[in-house]
């Protein structure tokens, strides 16, 4: 039997986070670890995954494969020049592909699932677009890239609170009488006045409690994996402990802080210089960064993390401590 790859959505509340350097170069650090993986550019409003891959925009994709309806989706893999790493280009041409219709986005998930690999990433659009919420949710641990500055930490909260409430929309949408019931509440939650997934999820079980119970079950299969990007100092993470509480009171989850990467020039030069990060500055803080969070992806898979957050604040400090003493290296 073929065995079912892991799928890591790599999503963000807010652009311009790192998203799509840090997917390419995870892909290409697990494939350097001997796993056959496949990086696909999901990002069909602006596809430039390519480019951190260090390849040129000449290759058709998804936006063709959907339009042309030509071949099966694996038709349009193509080698990278790194061992076990492939990649799927997203759109060049077709314009409006980021809102396809949800036939053809059912048929591109279910291609997805369908290729023999290792691990897949999906670089992800920024925002929370039904399409980019149900790429996501191929995976109950995601990866959400977010910088410690306010605007991305707001969007990431509003990125998992969007997903939740995806999910939940999915299960009633066939009961007419609890989505009007669910619109009736709502309407009466203004801005200060916080509406939490437990108060929505009473209603649902006042009406249907079996359908609430696969509700809460479902909502709590997930954990998005934090990853927070262009980090200047550990002390940044003083904020996780708030985050954690908010979300958990908020949507009833958990969140699993999954990696740091420091704020690194060589992310920029690498970028400007059209060269890859990994292959180029094999050395430098990001690349160790993100090769350390490829190790902890192949180590833990699809588990969960206990007391993720206290295991990444040690992490950071030590990473930290290590790399202002010059010792930073690969086999921490
Ligand atoms: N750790 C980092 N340190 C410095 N610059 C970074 C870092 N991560 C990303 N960048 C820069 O941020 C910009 C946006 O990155 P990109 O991966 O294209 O974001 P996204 O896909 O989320 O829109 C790029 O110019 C990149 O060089
Ligand atoms: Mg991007």
């Amino acid at each position: 039997m073929k065995k079912q790859a892991i799928i890591i959505p790599v999503a963000s509340g807010k652009g311009g986070v790192g998203k799509s350097i840090i997917s390419a170069n995870l892909a290409i650090s697990i494939a350097n670890l001997g796993h056959s993986t496949v990086a696909i550019d999901l990002d069909l409003g602006g596809s430039n995954l390519y480019s951190y891959l260090g390849l040129e925009n000449i290759y058709p994709g998804i936006g063709d494969y959907l339009v042309t309806k030509k071949g099966k989706l694996t038709d349009y893999l193509v080698p990278t020049n790194f061992p076990n790493l492939q990649f799927l280009a997203g759109e060049r041409r077709v314009a409006f592909m980021a809102n396809m219709p949800h036939a053809q986005k059912v048929k591109l998930i279910k291609e997805i699932k369908n290729i023999s690999a290792d691990y897949i990433l999906l670089d992800l659009g920024a925002g929370t677009t039904f399409n980019t919420l149900d790429y996501f949710e191929l995976s109950s641990n995601g990866i959400v890239i977010s910088t410690f500055e306010r605007p991305s930490i707001i969007n990431t909260l509003s990125f998992i609170k969007n997903f939740i409430y995806r999910i939940v929309q999915k299960e009633i949408r066939n009961n007419n009488k609890i989505s009007v019931a669910i619109d009736e509440l709502s309407k009466n939650y203004i801005e200060d006045d916080l509406l939490l997934l437990s108060t929505i999820n009473n209603l649902i079980k006042e009406m249907d409690a079996e359908l609430a119970l696969k509700i809460e079950e479902k909502c709590n299969t997930f954990h998005p994996r934090i990853i927070f990007n262009m980090g200047e100092h550990p002390d940044d993470l003083t904020i996780i402990n708030a985050l954690e509480k908010s979300v958990k009171k908020i949507l009833s989850i958990d969140l699993c802080f999954f990696g740091y990467i420091f704020y690194d020039k060589y992310v920029k030069l690498s970028a400007s210089g059209n060269q890859v990060l990994l292959e180029k500055y094999p050395e430098c803080t990001a690349s160790l960064g993100i090769t350390q969070i490829a190790r902890r992806i192949i180590k833990y898979k699809n588990q969960n993390i206990e007391n993720s957050s206290k295991l990444l604040q040690i992490h950071t400090l030590e990473n930290y401590n290590l790399w202002k003493a010059g010792i930073l290296s690969e086999n921490i």
